[in-house]
């Protein structure tokens, strides 16, 4: 061996040594149930890369909570903890001398319940003076976002949900168990849970229907508690969970939920993986979905009237999505018509732009059905175009169009 081999050698040793080995988790194989919330450094835990990989330095530190209910549960632990920090030891094995009596497993970190994530209404204002709603958690009496809601106090309905996307969101963590929906005092008298049941939605849609509403409500066709942004545009299980908050939440006909628009959903993930965009979304509602009523005449739709007899929880007429890159300022806006009993004719009247995902195949990786009452209406937008009818936008720039 030449002196320069065993000095490189050395120089090897002496890192490896200091350094130790490094850490990956991947949100497919590491991630137990029901999960901790995690944080590292000030934020969330993320993937760092587009395959749902976390990878981290030897000593790099994640900090585990459950707090609020319960402790944190590991066959290691010398006792109980709600939070904890834990540093990387090599692959997905983490330490702390104080609370483990040996470098644990990754994966057996659990909760006895799933951590309870809250909203926050901030002082900052959305569309129309509309306060923002931050969902996410609290640890060690700080809050960390995971999404935030512009949410119409008043008419107790959500105007949109606003988050990121990113390649890495099409590996989210599977079998998470569905909580309830909570609505966390940002309904106050309102019985939400019990308007978007079965019985209360058809109770409350009869009112405004009469003896039209078996035409309307049926077994296969209802509301569901159609979600902004969906259980599965986070990638680990405690921001899953934190899309389950009715400020995150409207009516929504279940043909289209289980339509157009979870089939736009699933598309856009995995089109933003492999074209590797990092995108903000704004998911909203728009407009008032109507029916005829027994005499034939339009009615508005709405699944409660307030103390001061105003309707409230409107069913919308449009569910939304506009994608945006910030970096290239590239965008689009996707649309669809939360009402299967509309014609196609009625339903193209509607159709508020030139709809771009028609035109050529400039959406190859698209394939909703855009002309299927049940599974929901469809088009798509520039944001521009979009702009000229939904005002709910804040303002940014777009200089292209997003494909
Ligand atoms: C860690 O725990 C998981 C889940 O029980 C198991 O599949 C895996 O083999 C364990 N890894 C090690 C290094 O013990």
């Amino acid at each position: 061996m030449s002196i320069i081999q065993r000095a490189f050698l050395l120089i090897l040793c002496a890192l490896n040594i200091q350094h130790g080995q490094k850490c990956r988790l991947n949100t497919r194989k590491h991630f137990g149930e029901p999960l901790p919330v995690i944080v590292r450094d000030n934020k969330l835990l993320e993937p760092t890369d587009k395959f749902g990989n976390i990878d981290m330095n030897y000593g790099d530190i994640l900090t585990l909570s459950c707090e609020g209910t319960g402790n944190i549960l590991h066959p290691n632990a010398k006792h109980e903890l709600p939070v904890a920090t834990i540093s990387c030891e090599g692959g997905a094995m983490f330490k702390n001398e104080v609370w483990l009596n040996s470098p644990a497993n990754f994966s057996l970190f659990k909760c006895n319940y799933p951590p309870r994530y809250v909203s926050k209404r901030t002082e900052r204002l959305c569309y129309d003076g509309y306060p923002i709603i931050e969902v996410g958690y609290t640890v060690r009496n700080d809050f960390y976002p995971l999404y935030e809601s512009c949410f119409n106090e008043a008419g107790y309905s959500a105007i949109y949900s606003k988050y990121t996307q990113k390649p890495y969101n099409a590996l989210y963590q599977t079998k998470i168990v569905r909580p309830f929906f909570i609505a966390d005092n940002n309904f106050g008298y309102i019985p939400v849970d019990f308007l978007f049941s079965p019985a209360g939605q058809k109770g409350a849609v009869a009112q405004l229907v009469g003896s039209a509403i078996d035409n309307y409500v049926t077994k296969t066709e209802f509301l569901s508690r159609g979600h902004l942004a969906a259980k599965t545009d986070f990638p680990l299980a405690f921001g899953e969970r934190a899309t389950f908050h009715y400020v995150n939440c409207a009516p929504q006909w279940v043909g289209f939920n289980g339509g157009n628009w979870n089939t736009l959903e699933v598309d856009l993930r995995n089109h933003i993986h492999i074209a590797g965009y990092n995108t903000i979304i704004y998911t909203g509602t728009f407009g008032l979905a109507q029916l005829n009523n027994e005499v034939g005449r339009r009615v508005d739709l709405y699944l409660y009237n307030d103390e001061n007899n105003n309707p409230v929880i409107p069913v919308p007429l449009f569910f939304y999505k506009v994608v945006y890159e910030p970096t290239r300022k590239c965008g689009i806006a996707f649309v669809g018509i939360n009402n299967p009993y509309y014609t196609i004719q009625e339903a193209r009247q509607m159709f508020f732009c030139k709809d771009l995902c028609r035109a050529d195949r400039a959406f190859p990786w698209l394939s909703w059905h855009p002309d299927n009452n049940n599974e929901g209406y469809t088009f798509c937008c520039t944001v521009s175009d979009f702009r000229k009818t939904v005002p709910h936008l804040p303002p940014f720039e777009v200089d292209c169009l997003l494909t």
